[in-house]
């Protein structure tokens, strides 16, 4: 009987990380966690709430009586918010422009650390996010740091809109990609950073499914290595 391992993904906004760990999740059996659904969910609250952003205080306190759930679906992972769905709501480009703002509160990252690390206990889990490897599953049996250039993110996303009729233009994209990189790199808790024991997987010339095989392959062998 093969043991199931954690992976951990991490990497910079549009590198492509949700698609491929939702697909690799898919081919090793394994569940799929979504951690910037989680800081999404809570953006979207404290906006629908009319808190001041940079209020950590309020924010924390909201949070402490969120319930956020993740939920698997043949329509892809359901995003549940007191028991509402909130998977659309939470992708919308008010709450894109202030997500980073809300996930740089050292304590609102702290308290969703722990309920993302309750996630991961059990193994059989593709988490990803930014400090998946570094603070979430520093023990993590495989972490792989994926990313592409800015211009190839933003590229990315730009059709990704055009198929769901959404129409922002390419350089808004591209500025809005290098401006969240850059806040989420130079933050003061947990930064974006490569885990000293990650894999680097340049992604920008890579189709969706050599990136797939790649983690599926690497998987398999850390699997055998339990
Ligand atoms: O992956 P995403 O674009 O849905 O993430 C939304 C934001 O949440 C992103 O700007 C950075 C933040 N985030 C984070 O700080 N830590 C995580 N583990 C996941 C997301």
């Amino acid at each position: 009987m093969m043991k199931t391992i954690r992976i951990a993904i991490d990497g910079p906004a549009g590198a492509g990380k949700s698609t491929i760990a939702k697909l690799a999740a898919e081919k090793l059996n394994y569940t799929y966690v979504d951690t910037g659904a989680m800081y999404r969910a809570i953006t979207y609250k404290s906006i629908e709430n009319n808190l001041e952003l940079s209020n950590e205080e309020a924010i924390v306190s909201l949070l402490a009586s969120t319930k956020i759930e993740l939920q698997p679906s043949d329509l892809g992972q359901q995003v549940l918010m007191d028991d509402q769905n909130v998977s659309d709501a939470i992708r919308s480009q008010q709450v894109t422009a202030h997500v980073s703002e809300v996930s740089a509160h050292a304590r609102v990252r702290e308290e969703l650390v722990r309920r993302q690390m309750v996630l991961a206990q059990s193994g059989g889990v593709i988490m990803d996010g930014r400090d998946i490897g570094t603070h979430v599953i520093p023990d993590a049996e495989l972490k792989i740091f994926m990313s592409a250039t800015a211009e190839e993110r933003a590229r990315r996303r730009f059709v990704d809109n055009k198929e769901r009729g959404i129409s922002i233009e390419f350089e808004e994209l591209k500025a809005d990609i290098i401006r969240r990189d850059k806040f989420d790199s130079e933050r003061k808790a947990s930064p974006l950073v490569q885990a000293q024991d990650a894999i680097y997987l340049d992604t920008t010339n890579l189709t969706i499914q050599q990136v797939v095989d790649q983690i599926v392959e690497l998987a398999k062998e850390r699997e055998l290595q339990q």
